[in-house]
């Protein structure tokens, strides 16, 4: 299924997964013209999230095949609509998991446009023409102004990518929870992937007690001595989660897959809460007693608003706060995403678009 419109004239290449195998294979597709609002983007960079595999494969059963993933978009400003306002050819900028909203509802007119009804996603999201979006593994995007944001002149392209996903999954619960101007609090990260060591640096950066709650042994070392992070738990060590019962007081938990979640709910403190923004396949079974005997609260959250996504962009700027990323050209994506289902990356694949001419 293909839906375009007759505005759709720009031909991209790209690369798109076509079937529930999750390969992806190159593509090439129609976008619409550059309208009065919007922004064309040369797509330099292109972070691999862990949505985009879930996409490719179908595992959420929404997946409108051929699906061109990506919603870690980093380029430059080729050329600019009438009436855009705040951006110019040339402009280094990002696009994130959002194509469009209504600009009308509560939630767009106090920049939560992330829970607009009539969000859109970059991409498997239905445009207002009725096309089909298609994300940025691709080398080009026209992008409505309002969903696109510049990117601080001292943050790598390449590193500053994954921050318009992962970045802002777990900035926007921190600001919820005034943890980002009220340090001293200890804090727990379930998961140490691309949203998880963004969380760590985060944490850290702004000024908490950050303990990461993890399945890889191989991980600690490296989240202590190079992410920063204070404590260390196997999620299967039955004493170390014992020893810090009733001693957190938010925890973020960024799982891709099933797992219990009574022994995280035992780390929080009375009041405490557990914030999921990873979003496994199968529902996660809840305890009331962990809730009921502590008080504790859990909730969710999709991304953040665009307002908030600049405002942590330029956070990141102030405490040099990039992802660790591994590079890979356009013909690696296949291994890339083999890899991170997996759990084999330090933390987060990078595809450097701009290679493709040269593979
Ligand atoms: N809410 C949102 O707006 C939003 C935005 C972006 C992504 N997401 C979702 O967030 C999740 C994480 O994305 P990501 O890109 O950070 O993925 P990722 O890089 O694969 O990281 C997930 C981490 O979770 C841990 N993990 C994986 N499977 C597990 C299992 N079965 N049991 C326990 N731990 C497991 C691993 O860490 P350890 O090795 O440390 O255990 C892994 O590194 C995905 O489901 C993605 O779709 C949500
Ligand atoms: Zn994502
Ligand atoms: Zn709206």
């Amino acid at each position: 299924m293909t839906t375009t419109t007759p505005n759709h004239t720009v031909t991209v290449s790209g690369w798109a997964a076509h079937d529930t195998s999750g390969k992806i294979t190159p593509y090439t597709f129609k976008r619409r013209e550059n309208g009065v609002n919007d922004v064309t983007i040369k797509i330099l960079y292109c972070g691999i999230c862990h949505t985009d595999l879930h996409y490719a494969k179908d595992e959420w059963g929404i997946t409108k095949y051929p699906v061109v993933p990506g919603h870690e978009i980093i380029g430059v400003i080729t050329k600019t609509g009438s009436d855009v306002q705040g951006f110019k050819e040339g402009d280094r900028v990002g696009v994130g998991c959002m194509a469009a909203s209504c600009l009308d509802c509560e939630h767009c007119k106090t920049d939560q446009e992330n829970y607009c009804d009539k969000m859109v996603l970059i991409y498997n999201g239905i445009f207002w023409d009725g096309s089909i979006t298609y994300g940025g593994y691709s080398q080009l995007i026209i992008a409505d102004y309002r969903y696109v944001v510049h990117i601080p002149e001292s943050l790598p392209m390449d590193a500053a990518a994954p921050l318009l996903c992962a970045g802002i999954t777990v900035f926007t619960p921190l600001k919820d929870h005034d943890l980002v101007a009220t340090p001293g609090k200890k804090i727990g990260v379930v998961g140490l992937g691309g949203l998880g060591h963004l969380a760590v640096k985060f944490g850290k950066a702004f000024g908490h007690h950050v303990t990461v709650i993890s399945t890889s042994p191989s991980k600690e070392a490296e989240a202590k001595q190079r992410l920063g992070a204070d404590d260390f738990i196997i999620s299967s060590n039955p004493k170390q989660l014992q020893d810090a019962r009733r001693s957190l007081d938010f925890i973020l938990d960024t799982v891709s897959g099933d797992h219990p979640l009574l022994p995280i709910l035992e780390l929080l403190k009375i009041n405490g809460t557990l914030f999921l923004v990873g979003a496994p396949d199968k529902p996660l079974q809840l305890p009331a007693f962990p809730l009921i005997f502590g008080k504790r609260a859990v909730k969710g959250g999709i991304i953040g608003g665009i307002k908030e996504t600049q405002e942590m962009l330029d956070l990141c700027a102030k405490y040099n706060i990039t992802s660790d990323i591994e590079v890979i050209t356009p013909d690696k994506i296949n291994e890339a995403i083999d890899r991170l289902a997996k759990n084999d990356v330090r933390y987060r694949f990078v595809i450097d678009i701009g290679a493709a001419s040269s593979v």
